[in-house]
């Protein structure tokens, strides 16, 4: 059911920083940050040839990624997020199969535009897992 990768996110605490050294120390191609209000993280994208790292910081009052923050403050990786073809059939076997999606399991615009859904982190080896609509 899942294809492509689509990116790994990591929440860093100095977005800045963090873009400078992907640019520097590994010469990859890093976007301008981009200030996603609805989702409470700004964001900069690292074009790989074969997926996406997205740099979360926290924006705005209560952001989902500011308590990650606060448990791991030099960063770290916060989901991984795999590519699907239809979004609801995929989140109706998952709930068949018993797996756990957060919210109100209904997917919402993601950070490319596209329809997201996230999944326990419990049900998938302690990972949080992000599905996107390709
Ligand atoms: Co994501």
């Amino acid at each position: 059911m899942i294809g492509r990768l689509n990116h790994v996110a990591i929440v860093v605490p100095d977005l800045e920083a963090a873009a400078n050294q992907y640019r520097s120390a590994l010469g990859a191609s890093v976007s301008q940050p981009e200030d996603l209000p609805e989702h409470g993280v700004t964001v900069v994208f690292v074009e790989l040839p074969n997926t996406k790292i997205e740099l979360l910081q926290p924006f705005g009052e209560g952001s989902p990624v500011a308590a990650f923050l606060e448990k791991n403050a030099s960063g770290g990786m916060h989901h991984i997020c795999y590519e699907v073809d239809d979004i609801i059939s995929a989140r109706d076997k998952l709930k068949a199969e018993g797996a756990r999606v957060l919210g109100d399991g209904e997917p919402k615009n993601g950070a490319h535009g596209k329809p997201v859904l996230f999944l326990h982190p419990k049900d998938f080896c302690g990972t949080l897992v992000e599905l996107e609509q390709a």
